[in-house]
């Protein structure tokens, strides 16, 4: 029987920290004037020490769990789409799994850079569409802030953190998310790279002093590339989801440059009212970028039932990844649970994640001491 993924959730956590293009023009030599005509950013947000890339997971997915009424219990798997992890291991998706409560998920993130939530998207449509799971929750967060040299005005002005999240339930009705495209070319991979952290050049005095910890970009040939693929991915997801562009009710591109966007959306003649463009306030937030957007579009009325949305992001690697969703969810759903009792409920499993460290602890103290016991010569 065919199964289709609907979204049933969806849920952002924005920090409330902001840094403007005049702020940047008292770090960097730039003016507000030039970002805002090369880019379309007037500011973006950045997190705290406090909102780390989990920690803005984790309150993007509550909010997208209490959107869809859902039991965290039940949900399958959750992925997180950053090019920004928690640690190198575990996965961010473990500690998000531990805070919500899905003590029956399983959890991994996914490295593609800008075009990570579609990656994410695609495969969990594949696993609920093979009947493997029923309910995944796809997440991208970035504290890309953390990897940007603060004295490069080429990439420093692009960049702000995030998070967004979705939930995708497996149901018999058509709908949801109806076609993927993913893409990537390799030979493109040093034109957008933080060239250390990694196996290759492992964190050590050198890498610190060179900088090699940072985002190093060639934004001109990023730009031909994405100016290329965003409006060659969305025919294509078009094409295999059987439509064509007149159907299309809103288009959500990743969040970077708004010239790539116009150019994207003048390629593919749709009018700037079925154009969603949210960057002006949040710069570039990589794999958060869609489904950030994704959630203000629905704030703003303009994703309804039965709504035809193409999203196609694009980034490191190179990579692309273009999906197509017919809406389903029923209109601007009210938070399901209460306050009181959703705090309550998250401060329970936060004291029984703490309670199961415990217990660990306590196992492994008595074990030792069994062993101490049973090796320690009898007594004459
Ligand atoms: N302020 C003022 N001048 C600047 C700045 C700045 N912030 N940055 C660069 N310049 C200067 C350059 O030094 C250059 O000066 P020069 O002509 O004297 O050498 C001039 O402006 C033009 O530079 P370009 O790089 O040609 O500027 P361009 O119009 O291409 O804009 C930009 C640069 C905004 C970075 C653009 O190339 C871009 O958006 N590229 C795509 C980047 C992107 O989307 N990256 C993310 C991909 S997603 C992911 O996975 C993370």
């Amino acid at each position: 029987m065919p199964r289709y993924a609907h979204i049933t959730g969806w849920g952002k956590y924005i920090p409330p920290g902001i840094l403007t293009n005049h702020d940047l023009a008292k770090m960097v030599n730039t003016s507000d004037e030039w970002i805002r005509e090369r880019t379309g950013i007037a500011e973006r947000h950045i997190a705290t020490a406090k909102e780390t890339t989990a920690f803005m997971a984790i309150h993007a997915a509550r909010d997208a769990v209490e959107v869809a009424d859902m039991d965290p219990a039940k949900i399958d798997l959750i992925i997180v789409a950053t090019a920004t992890p928690e640690h190198c291991f575990p996965a961010t998706a473990c500690l998000v799994q531990d805070a919500i409560g899905a003590t029956r998920a399983g959890g991994f993130d996914l490295s593609a850079g800008c075009s990570g939530f579609g990656y994410a998207l695609a495969t969990a449509t594949g696993m609920i569409r093979s009947g493997m799971h029923n309910a995944v929750l796809v997440i991208g967060s970035e504290t890309l802030s953390q990897l940007l040299d603060w004295d490069d005005r080429g990439t420093c002005i692009l960049f702000g953190d995030g998070a967004g999240a979705v939930l995708l339930q497996g149901k018999d009705e058509p709908g949801g998310v109806l076609a993927t495209s993913l893409g990537s070319d390799g030979s493109g991979g040093d034109l957008l790279i933080v060239p250390a952290g990694g196996s290759k050049h492992p964190a050590s005095v050198e890498t610190v002093t060179n900088k090699m910890h940072y985002v190093r970009m060639n934004g001109r040939e990023v730009y031909r590339f994405a100016t290329r693929v965003v409006a060659s991915a969305a025919r294509q997801v078009v094409q295999q989801a059987g439509w064509t562009f007149d159907k299309i009710d809103l288009f959500i591109p990743h969040q970077a440059n708004v010239r790539i966007i116009d150019s994207a959306a003048k390629a593919l003649k749709l009018p700037p009212e079925k154009v969603f463009v949210n960057l002006e306030r949040y710069g570039n937030t990589s794999a958060a970028s869609i489904p950030i957007a994704l959630c203000e579009a629905i704030d703003a009325n303009k994703v309804n039932p039965g709504d035809h949305l193409v999203m196609v992001g694009f980034g490191a690697g190179l990579t692309w990844a273009a999906c197509a969703v017919q809406w389903s969810a029923p209109k601007r759903r009210a938070l399901a649970a209460p306050r009181a009792f959703t705090r309550l409920r998250y401060g329970w499993f936060g004291l029984r994640s703490l309670l199961s460290k415990l217990f660990r602890h306590l196992d492994a103290l008595l074990s030792r001491i069994i062993d101490f016991i049973e090796r320690r010569p009898p007594a004459v």
